[in-house]
């Protein structure tokens, strides 16, 4: 939530700043700005997203070897000129911007104004920078100490990045909560909420960690803690490319993810699953295999789309290894009192590996003796660096902000890490294990041929786009999948959508059909299919129009849809992997159909980084 890039060095740093800007703009795009500082300190912000910015700096003077820069998603205040960031110190001479909460700020804030201190926004992050101001000028100390001093009395999360003017040689930083990467260059600096702004630069970077602060200035990095102590950066060389974090001739980037996944389901297979020798190679789980199968309990800790990978996983778990799973929201699970014990193992799901909620979460089981094992696809990120162990999804950097090839390469690797321990605790039978390993082998394939469907879908699309509701079902495997294509829809088209298992459904919902009702059935071949049959002709009796994912070779199922999207066949196990690849085209193409952006839907943003 919110995307900050700085810079300093030889190169003008707007343009380095503002290229960064819509690099990060999924990360927020309610308002943007920039502090350029040459001489003077001139900060420039607008409402709207950062093209908007751009124009309204043409002409202006944006001339600098320094310099920070924002895009916004709104906590505190609305979207405005007015609060977007950089914000100014009411001397003028510092500029700030921030990502995060300071919980504390009304508190700060009623200080500061006892002394006399004026606001000219709504924000908790000029709060926080006044307070520093204040620090800087009263204790007579340098700026440094001074944001050493008030992120002492800070609650929240922050990463927050300084201008000085009377320093124009230095940029500091700091960080709680809130990712900050530090491109070394040679003679420059770059700051980042993530490594997009920095690789087409350098692909030396230090990932700044809690309670850290930097001092950069071109041509050195100094990184101390909170006591002030130096610490030595550790420079890791990314492995990442430019054109991963492009669009590469799609229209969006949600489009071209979708058509990753078979690539990036293999590549999230490669070097693990070796079918002509049955083994599953993670070290990860291996070299914690003692802590996983004698689990007492795992529970599945995550948001959004992340949950819905969890709640399949219970249903993969369960079956496979025979160990009782729970799935949590981790916004509830970290505020309840919950049962911790020993024995149990925690799975923290997450794509970007930064969303606070299931940080706090896990960083609360860590404490009462949990072990904690996170499936995770940004490498290096919080809740990677938090766990006792983990399995990187191995997606590549994931920019739509609705989460696509990230969901399918959870669910990868969540049944491989269920499948190599139900080996190890012996759940499952050689013929079962074996026969898993293939279906997980084909299924690259089997997505390539899904993504055939896509001018199919698009045209559904075109007949479904006017709808005002919609209803999702599924049961079993599929009941998490049929949640996750509402959430698509919701957030991509705005068409209200609810998930819903399907059977549950004549205990209520049942009550909304109608003829105008789309009813999206996931209906792939499996154990469950009889049982859904039923439910459609439950819809269809009472006009409901359905539309039903299903598998190849399925001839009851045509009759009773006004439309069908077929999947190859697939074990009941591995079918959520294909069926939520038509839910994704189909929110992608209606979103697009009914003119929205669908990279950056209204009120959202990729990493929810706030709680
Ligand atoms: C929906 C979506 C969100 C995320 C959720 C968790 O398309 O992307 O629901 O799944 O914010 O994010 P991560 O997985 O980064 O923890």
């Amino acid at each position: 939530m919110c995307g900050i890039v700085a810079y300093i060095g030889p190169r003008e740093a707007y343009p380095v700043i503002l290229k960064g800007l819509k690099r990060l703009e999924y990360r927020g795009y309610d308002s943007s700005g920039v502090a350029l500082l040459n001489g003077d300190l001139r900060v420039y912000k607008k409402k709207g997203k950062v093209n908007e910015l751009e124009e309204s700096l043409i002409g202006k003077d944006v001339h600098a070897h320094a310099g920070i820069g924002h895009t916004r998603w709104a906590t505190h205040g609305e979207p405005s000129d007015r609060n977007a960031h950089p914000h100014q110190s009411a001397n003028g001479k510092l500029a700030m911007i921030h990502n995060g909460i300071i919980e504390n700020y009304a508190q700060l804030k009623t200080e500061l104004q006892k002394k006399g201190y004026v606001f000219k926004s709504d924000t908790d992050t000029e709060v926080l920078l006044n307070f520093i101001e204040d620090i800087h000028e009263n204790n007579q100390c340098g700026l440094e100490e001074a944001v050493r001093i008030a992120l002492k009395r800070v609650v929240g999360a922050y990463v927050i990045v300084l201008l000085d003017a009377a320093n124009p040689d230095t940029i500091i930083a700091a960080r709680k909560g809130s990712p900050l990467v530090i491109g070394v260059g040679k003679g420059e600096h770059f700051l980042a909420s993530d490594a997009s702004p920095i690789i087409e630069y350098t692909k030396e970077v230090v990932y700044v960690n809690d309670y850290e602060l930097a001092i950069l200035k071109a041509d050195e990095l100094v990184l101390k803690n909170l006591g002030n102590e130096k610490i030595t950066p550790f420079v890791q060389k990314l492995d990442l490319e430019l054109a991963a974090i492009e669009k590469g001739g799609y229209d969006h980037f949600m489009l071209k993810e979708i058509f990753e996944q078979p690539d990036t389901i293999f590549d999230c297979l490669r070097g693990r699953l070796d079918v002509s020798n049955a083994t599953i190679t993670m070290a990860g789980v291996q070299n914690n295999i003692e802590h996983l199968k004698l689990a007492n309990r795992i529970i599945m800790v995550a948001c959004g789309t992340s949950w819905h990978a969890g709640l399949i996983a219970e249903y993969v778990f369960e079956e496979l290894c025979r160990i009782p799973v729970e799935v949590e929201y981790a916004s509830e699970f970290r505020y309840r009192n919950p049962v911790i014990h020993k024995g149990d193992v925690i799975f923290a799901i997450s794509q970007s590996g930064e969303t606070a909620d299931t940080i706090v979460a896990i960083e609360r089981a860590k404490e009462q003796g949990a072990f904690i094992f996170g499936v995770v696809n940004v490498v290096g990120s919080s809740i990677a660096r938090i766990s006792n162990a983990g399995a990187y999804t191995h997606a590549g950097p994931e920019i739509g902000v609705a989460s696509t090839k990230a969901f399918t390469a959870q669910l990868v690797v969540l049944t491989m890490i269920a499948l190599k321990i139900a080996k190890e605790k012996n759940t499952i039978s050689e013929e079962r294990y074996v026969h898993l390993l293939n279906e997980l082998h084909e299924a690259p394939e089997k997505v390539k041929e899904i993504l055939l469907l896509n001018d199919k879908i698009q045209e559904l699309a075109e007949k479904y786009k006017d709808a005002k509701d919609a209803l999702y079902l599924g049961r079993g495997y599929n009941f998490p999948v049929a949640l996750e294509g509402a959430l698509k829809l919701k957030e991509i088209s705005y068409i209200h959508a609810e998930g819903y298992a399907a059977a549950e459904m004549k205990h209520g919902p049942i009550a909304l059909v109608d003829e105008n009702l789309p009813v999206v059935f996931v209906a792939t071949k499996d154990s469950y299919h009889e049982k859904i049959i039923s439910n459609i002709q439950e819809i269809k009796a009472r006009k409901g129009k359905v539309v039903a994912v299903i598998s190849e070779g399925d001839e009851t199922i045509p009759q009773l849809s006004e439309d069908i999207m077929v999947v190859p066949q697939a074990d009941e196990l591995v079918a959520p992997m294909l069926s939520v690849i038509p839910l994704q085209l189909f929110a992608y193409h209606i979103g697009v159909a009914k003119g929205y952006d669908v990279d950056k839907p209204r009120n959202l943003a990729k990493s929810v980084t706030v709680e």
